[in-house]
């Protein structure tokens, strides 16, 4: 009998937003895997330490980063590689997911690259009902449409989407935040934006857009400000 791969979400960062499922299955993994970039353990890690049993083996991962997506192909191919060597050996394996696994993450990456062995997916709270819980303000209402923006698209497109949304979500806004801000304030959409960064987490900060040093970088942040639509 093979073993099955549990994509675990293990929210945005507060460990009491772990979920009793999430819970149940780290404690009783054979193999912890999580993302681990230049071998330092992430936030994810971090969240569910205290329920990673010491009998269990850990895996940390990392995928290289780059605009080529190339080599964290070829990273992924490797990882689903050792993966199915223990699933067939019948041990069961946890991938610790910040958020949401299916919510952008990076866990999408092995799904089909497990198959067609056992892969469960176990949701998480993600940062998007997160940054939205700690500003206090709905994230969409009545007949709202909600788009989430990532940050990376082009400009052009990024302004399209925001001229026709009732509310909007922008992440991964890391480098971008420059063109971000500047096309926020030339469609009139900054007034109410709010900045989340590390939304859960004892480093949480909450800044208006209006508010934000003009030379200051938001780090690890999602941007919720209104649409342009129907304002
Ligand atoms: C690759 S996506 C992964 C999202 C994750 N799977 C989830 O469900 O939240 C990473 C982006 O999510 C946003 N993000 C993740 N955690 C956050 C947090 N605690 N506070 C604010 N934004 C966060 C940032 O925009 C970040 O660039």
């Amino acid at each position: 009998v093979t073993g099955t791969l549990y994509l675990v979400g293990v929210g945005p960062g507060d460990p009491e937003l772990l979920t009793l499922k999430a819970v149940r299955l780290i404690a009783a993994a054979d193999v912890v895997a999580y993302p681990a970039a230049n071998g330092e353990t992430n936030l994810a890690f971090e969240v569910a330490r205290e329920h990673v049993p010491d009998t269990a083996q850990r895996l940390p991962v990392d995928i290289p980063m780059c605009v080529d997506p190339g080599p964290a192909q070829s990273a992924y191919d490797a990882l689903a590689k050792d993966m199915r060597t223990e699933l067939e050996k019948g041990r069961n394996l946890v991938y610790l997911c910040q958020g949401d696994p299916l919510f952008y993450g990076s866990a999408i990456n092995l799904i089909d690259r497990i198959a067609p062995l056992p892969v469960a997916i176990v949701p998480g709270v993600t940062s998007l009902t997160a940054s939205a819980a700690v500003i206090g303000r709905p994230l969409a209402a009545r007949n709202d449409i909600l788009k989430v923006l990532p940050a990376p698209l082009a400009s052009g497109v990024l302004e399209r989407e925001l001229k026709s949304a009732s509310a909007a979500a922008i992440i991964k806004v890391g480098r971008h935040f420059d063109r971000v801000r500047d096309l926020l304030y030339r469609l009139d959409l900054a007034g109410d934006a709010m900045i989340v960064e590390h939304a859960t987490r004892a480093e949480q900060r909450i800044t208006p857009l209006a508010a934000f040093a003009s030379n200051e970088r938001p780090y690890f942040s999602t941007i919720l400000c209104a649409g342009g639509a129907d304002r």
